[in-house]
């Protein structure tokens, strides 16, 4: 009789195992992955839906996702492209035929695409309600990815919403805390001559400043994350970022050739 404790018994059974085990692991990853992407998606366009201010819980996200456009902007010339296949953003940062390197780089991301992703929210009778820009910037420990919406002056804060991070929890990682996040409603960006003031804080924003309306609280205990936000929001907005796309549909506003 075979001696079930033999060297090639144990050795055929450990096999047979990790075998057994591979298959049903992989078969787990393949079959999950569509799954998995579609959540995904869906988690971006909540949180699009959430910086645009129109997301309500229990609300069917992508019915609601209906409502905004989603388009490609070139961000040198800021007009609309249409690139055929498509443009995935996570991709282009790593093609050196579809983003370059930054020098300066204030917003420590490395490389910006040429194409970036703008969404336009409508209401019911097709006006331009929000813009919403992805922006990302690093902070202390890690890239920060947000959705920063704008309201049709293209100027003021409608909301923001990061959806990615791994900066400390209860210390840089309160960038997702909805009470701070609603802090930024109702601030701008650019003075009246144009320029690029918005800031974050170090600490709670003072009392009775004259410029309140462009300064956002810091985040206590967080400084360098808020460094990397406002940096974040300075570099997307400013003329290497969405500055040229802003400027050219901010014209095409005041011509009345955007509703
Ligand atoms: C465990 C640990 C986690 C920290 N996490 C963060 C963080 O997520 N973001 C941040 O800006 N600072 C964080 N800090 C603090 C920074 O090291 C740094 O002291 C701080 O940003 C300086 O700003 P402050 O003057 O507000 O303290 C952390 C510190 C420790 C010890």
């Amino acid at each position: 009789m075979k001696d079930k404790n033999s060297i090639g018994n144990i050795i055929n059974v450990a096999v047979g195992v990790c075998l057994v085990c591979a298959v049903i692991v992989s078969t787990a990853a393949v079959t999950l992955r569509p799954l998995q992407e579609e959540n995904r998606a869906s988690f971006r366009q909540l949180n699009v839906l959430q910086a645009a201010g129109i997301y309500e819980p229990g609300m069917n996200v992508s019915e609601a996702f209906q409502r905004i456009d989603r388009r490609i902007v070139e961000f040198d010339t800021g007009e609309y492209v249409d690139p055929p296949g498509g443009f995935d953003p996570v991709r282009a940062v790593r093609d050196p035929a579809q983003s370059r390197a930054l020098t300066g780089d204030p917003a420590g991301i490395g490389r910006r695409t040429h194409y970036g992703e703008v969404f336009l929210a409508r209401d019911e009778a097709g006006r331009l309600e929000r813009v919403i820009l992805p922006v990302h910037a690093y902070g202390l420990w890690s890239t920060m990815y947000a959705f920063l919406a704008l309201e049709p002056d293209l100027n003021t804060v409608a909301g923001i919403s990061f959806f990615e991070h791994g900066e400390t929890p209860g210390l840089g990682g309160e960038i997702e805390n909805p009470r701070w996040q609603e802090g930024w409603v109702g601030r701008r960006i650019r003075d009246s001559d144009g320029n690029l003031v918005f800031r974050v804080d170090r600490g709670r924003t003072p009392e009775g400043v004259p410029d309140a309306d462009y300064r956002v609280d810091g985040l206590s205990g967080a400084t360098i994350t808020s460094r990397g936000v406002e940096n974040m929001v300075r570099f997307w907005l400013g003329d290497e970022g969405y500055g040229p796309y802003l400027a050219g549909l901010q014209r095409r506003i005041q011509a009345g050739e955007v509703m």
